[in-house]
């Protein structure tokens, strides 16, 4: 980064060094993907691109964001997640694990810096009427992605929904919904 270029970093590496961090290296390969998802594109360094990545524990992704894309809730259970803005603005976010569920946000404009600590889940949201572009480093080669909305309500098979019903407290019509938009 160049100097004089806006960064909330130290702040959130505080906390993230707060949180008592694991690190392991992964010996499987990266799975990648490209996926489309609400006006953000994610696109994510495969070992098979770039074998040099096999066994050092790191990874790289593009985020292209259309106006006000979203990059839904989700998290990186083997990863913590530093991203870069190079162009746009972003309202970004993560909630701590519970007890306390804090959540931290950051309007984010290009040459900032933001850390997602490991396993937590998290989100970016494009809030600018522009494109917006992210690059994130992640610290794993197989970081894993669960996307919560998918694995909650797209779930193969689904969860039944008395289940999620008495999770998420409403009418099972309610769940019925939420389902179908997962299909
Ligand atoms: C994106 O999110 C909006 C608002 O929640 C929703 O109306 C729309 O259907 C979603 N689109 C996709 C592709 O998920
Ligand atoms: C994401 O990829 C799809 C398919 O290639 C493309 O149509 C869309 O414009 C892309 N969106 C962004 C925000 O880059």
């Amino acid at each position: 980064m160049e100097k004089g270029v806006p960064m909330d970093l130290v702040t959130v590496l505080l906390f993230a060094l707060a949180c008592s961090l694991a690190f392991a290296s992964d010996p499987s390969p990266l799975q990648v993907a490209t996926k489309y998802s609400n006006g953000s594109n994610v696109t994510a360094v495969n070992v098979d691109k770039l074998r040099g990545l096999n066994i050092l524990s790191i990874s790289v992704a593009r985020i292209d964001f259309a106006p006000y894309g979203l990059n839904a809730p989700h998290t990186h259970p083997r990863a913590t997640e530093i991203i870069v803005v190079l162009e746009g603005t972003l309202y970004v976010g993560f909630v701590t694990s519970n007890t306390n569920n804090r959540l931290f946000t950051k309007v984010l404009k290009r040459g900032d810096v933001f850390v997602f600590p490991i396993g937590l889940i998290h989100f970016e949201w494009n809030v600018g009427n522009t494109d917006a572009l992210v690059f994130a480093a992640l610290s794993s080669q197989n970081l894993r992605l669960i996307t919560i909305a998918d694995v909650v309500f797209g779930a193969n098979l689904p969860i039944n929904r008395d289940v999620l019903s008495k999770a998420f407290q409403v009418d099972k019509n309610v769940i019925k919904y939420l389902q179908k938009q997962f299909k």
